[in-house]
């Protein structure tokens, strides 16, 4: 039987698809509570993702992007994410500028993850612009889409310092391991409602803000 309390995400990708499994993960564990991942769309046959969503049984689809203009693409999109009742989307490696179409569609109810302090390094490779810049910290935002390139209202951020060493990929994966806690703190929040945007400003309640504050000492125990 399904619960009508619960709500449903639609999940976006095209690649490897850990943030996916990462809110999965918190899916399944109770970390976002009342909320199941009712679909998850790749616009790439040869997603990683989309077989990681397979084995856990979470309905998968294959929407090939090759060939068709953006917005006629887009309104395929929609359409299934519309028939998977999706309430919230999570964009999670989706490698394409979602049309204004899509935005309008779900207006306020779409979310991306990207790997660095935004409004820094906005656009494809960030950990590599952050190394080439030289910045001393780098990390992860969690947003909402609007119709410019990673620039909607910041839901949630992690600092992640750049050490010496590192090359790309080392500062990537240390990057990755604070997206997927992020990603899970932001999805609950906004699914939760307990929130409020002012301007740019994303602003949890204060029953929220308290609710934290608590969860934050039990986990410090
Ligand atoms: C992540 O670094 C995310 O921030 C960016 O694309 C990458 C996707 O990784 N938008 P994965 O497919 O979730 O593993």
């Amino acid at each position: 039987m399904t619960n009508l309390m619960e709500k449903k995400i639609g999940v976006l990708l095209s690649g490897r698809g850990s943030n996916f499994e990462a809110l999965a993960d918190s899916v399944a564990a109770g970390r976002i509570p009342d909320a199941e991942i009712s679909i998850v769309i790749s616009n790439r046959e040869d997603a990683p993702g989309l077989l990681r969503a397979t084995e856990r049984r979470i309905p998968a689809r294959m929407i090939p992007s090759k060939g068709v203009e953006r917005e006629a693409y887009d309104r395929l999109v929609v359409a299934a994410l519309n028939e998977a009742r999706v309430d919230l989307v999570c964009l999670a490696g989706f490698m394409r500028l979602l049309s204004p179409y899509f935005v309008a569609a779900f207006r306020g109810r779409i979310l991306n993850i990207h790997p660095s302090l935004l409004p820094a390094f906005p656009g494809l490779e960030a950990q590599r612009q952050a190394l080439d810049y030289g910045v001393k910290f780098s990390g992860c935002t969690v947003h909402f889409v609007n119709e410019n390139l990673d620039a909607g209202p910041i839901v949630a951020q992690a600092i992640v310092p750049v050490k010496p060493g590192d090359t790309e990929e080392t500062l990537a994966a240390r990057i990755l391991c604070e997206e997927h806690r992020i990603y899970t703190e932001a999805v609950r929040l906004v699914l939760s409602g307990k929130f409020r945007i002012e301007g740019r400003r994303v602003l949890p309640t204060a029953e929220e803000h308290s609710e934290e504050r608590l969860a934050g000492r039990a986990k410090r125990g």
